[in-house]
């Protein structure tokens, strides 16, 4: 068992199934066996108002497509703050929709550093106004392109926050050294063979010089975030050292261009 407490986190969805597979392998499963998260699924279905089991219901004013209603997410997310002791207030409820904040590596971080969380998965058109504005604390998207629903979503965020809660990964280096960790791309990774199929690895990293391998990767770092994400070079945390660097690349590729 481990020392820290868990992190709880309750998924309202009305396709509970869709999880286990991603749940029950690899790192989420051996969190939730160590006690360092808990995931604890809700089928919204179970707190609909009519004997047909039905959420859904078409939109006052016409239109196409059906609308979450509010009766069976009030009573699923009230269902939560009682069986968590209310401990949760003023945790987050979470309502995933493509209308959300863009999740991001700093949102993941701090749903990590969370007691409760409580993830509202979406479908149909969308959810009644009504659940937004009294139940949801924030609305994450995860990209600007539109999901049947919040499940996928839902799974994205907690595969993302529970690499992060403490004892999660093995090395406690592997969190803060991947990428976006300090807002950069993280630089090229080789392992054995030396050689394969005539490709070689780059020969500082055989040297056994831990600040030329250093310098190498950080280097490599800002190369690979200036050439696929240069917009993350506005906020990551950089050194004077990396500011160097990134002048003189900049400088080579305009040489290159010039000639
Ligand atoms: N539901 C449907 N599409 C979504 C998206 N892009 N992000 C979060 N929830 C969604």
């Amino acid at each position: 068992m481990s020392p820290f407490k868990p992190v709880k986190i309750d998924i309202l969805t009305l396709f509970p199934e869709m999880f286990a597979g991603p749940f029950s392998n690899s790192i989420l499963k051996r969190a939730q066996e160590c006690g360092l998260i808990e995931i604890n699924l809700i089928n919204i279905r179970d707190f609909s108002a009519n004997k047909h089991r039905t959420v859904d219901d078409a939109p006052y004013g016409g239109g196409a497509g059906m609308v979450m209603g509010p009766e069976a997410l009030f009573g699923a997310v009230e269902h939560v703050l009682n069986t968590r002791g209310f401990d949760l207030l003023p945790g987050r409820v979470v309502l995933m929709s493509p209308q959300g904040r863009p999740f991001n590596q700093m949102l993941a971080d701090k749903m990590a550093r969370e007691n409760n969380l409580v993830l509202i998965c979406g479908h149909y058109e969308g959810v009644d106004e009504r659940v937004r504005k009294e139940l949801v604390t924030d609305e994450i998207s995860i990209g600007d392109y539109v999901l049947t629903g919040g499940e996928i979503p839902a799974m994205v965020v907690v595969d993302a926050v529970t690499r992060l809660v403490p004892g999660v990964l093995g090395e406690a280096a592997s969190a803060t050294e991947d990428s976006f960790c300090g807002g950069l791309l993280e630089y090229p990774h080789y392992t054995r063979p030396r050689e394969y199929r005539g490709m070689g690895v780059p020969e500082v990293l055989l040297s056994g010089h831990h600040e030329e391998i250093r310098k190498w990767r950080r280097r490599e770092s800002l190369l690979r975030t200036l050439e696929r994400r240069p917009e993350l070079l506005r906020t990551a945390e950089l050194t004077s050292e990396d500011k160097e660097i990134l002048r003189r690349i900049k400088s080579s590729i305009n040489e290159l261009d010039l000639s």
